[in-house]
């Protein structure tokens, strides 16, 4: 099998030899039977616009505790975005490599694309395109990052497909949106006022995605995206309907598929939650597996807070009992060593990325 990822060759696009470097030791390989399990909770945002709101917050705080994951209807992002988003992203992948490769991304200073990721050291089965949802270039310098090397950071559009950077900037205004009011919900369900979380990210770093795993000859081998934590607050999904994102379980570890679900949006806290709420909610292990038929989109937007944060439980949820579990930490050296090649080898106290 592994002769056969060796020797296969994209035609539209071109992830450089295909070799050992995609393939996972035998722990962490998908088991491709489709088992049905429980999935994770499907939670109706539209409920907040009623008097059910303390119901939404309490499924909000439990999908939270148990899973680090839920899906949301209802959610204000228009579906014809949606629709339209993907549609961008399959027109800009669908592009010669010499045409994305226009838009390099390099690992110091630019986002943009980017043929070749890594996670743990093996390399993931897609190609990415990545930009800051707030001009990296209009973000006041930071007192706690003495190079503020965040603000040296800018983004590339391509000039194809046309209309793709509207689009992706359209439909990043709408997340952000949403972003903030699961922030408030957040903050309720941990019993803190509802805009308790929302001036760390004045100048937030946010950054939006859009990932293009293509069909691979092995997916018993190789994963879209190995497994992994999301470092910032909360991530925000996108999926087509072909499915791979598979959740680890907190209850057992088992990898629970996460359920294309027409319209919804794939909710995650990240690392920076669990450090805020001192672990009462956990940031999850997940990880993509690919298929050998069909090709997969999805756009993440990971919310991250305005770099010079720092980052540490929040007061109102520390005491004598339960004392902090995390030492205070500056978001925007995280962030810039997390984007680095060197990244790998970071350890933010008791964050591992
Ligand atoms: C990721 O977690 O990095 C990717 C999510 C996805 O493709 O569904
Ligand atoms: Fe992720």
């Amino acid at each position: 099998a592994s002769a056969k990822l060796r020797s296969f060759n994209m035609t539209t696009v071109s992830m450089g030899e295909v070799d050992q470097a995609f393939i996972q030791s035998i722990e962490h390989r998908a088991n491709l039977d489709n088992i049905e399990i429980e999935g994770i909770p499907l939670i109706d945002l539209s409920l907040s616009h009623t008097t059910d709101i303390n119901l939404l917050v309490s499924e909000i705080g439990n999908a939270c505790k148990n899973w680090g994951f839920f899906q949301v209807i209802n959610h204000g992002v228009p579906w014809k975005l949606l629709e339209k988003i993907k549609v961008a992203a399959k027109a800009f992948f669908d592009q010669p490599v010499e045409e994305k490769r226009k838009v390099k991304r390099d690992e110091v200073n630019a986002m943009g694309y980017h043929e070749s990721e890594h996670t743990k050291n093996v390399r993931d089965w897609k190609e990415v395109f990545d930009f800051l949802i707030k001009d990296p270039s209009f973000l006041p310098a930071s007192p706690e990052t003495e190079d503020d090397e965040i603000r040296t950071l800018s983004n590339q559009w391509p000039e194809t497909p046309p209309q793709f950077r509207e689009v992706c900037q359209t439909y990043a205004r709408e997340v952000e949106k949403l972003g903030y009011k699961l922030l408030e919900l957040i903050s309720l369900s941990l019993g803190l006022p509802s805009n308790r979380l929302n001036g760390y990210f004045e100048d937030h770093t946010t950054m939006m995605r859009l990932n293009h795993y293509p069909p691979c000859p092995c997916p018993e081998l190789a994963l879209g995206v190995g497994r992994h934590k999301d470092a910032g607050a909360l991530t925000i999904v996108a999926q087509d309907d072909v499915g791979g994102l598979q959740v680890r379980r907190k209850s057992d570890d088992v990898w629970v598929p996460v359920k294309p679900t027409p319209n919804a949006l794939v909710i995650n806290v990240g690392d920076t939650i669990q450090v805020w709420s001192n672990e009462a909610y956990e940031s999850m292990e997940h990880r993509v597996v690919v298929n050998s038929e069909r090709e997969r989109f999805s756009i993440p937007v990971f919310f991250f807070p305005s770099h010079y944060v720092m980052v540490k439980p929040l007061e109102e949820l520390v005491n004598e009992g339960n004392p902090p579990k995390y030492k205070p930490y500056n978001f925007g050296k995280f962030f810039v060593a997390r984007n680095r090649s060197d990244y790998k080898k970071l350890e933010v106290q008791n964050i591992q990325i």
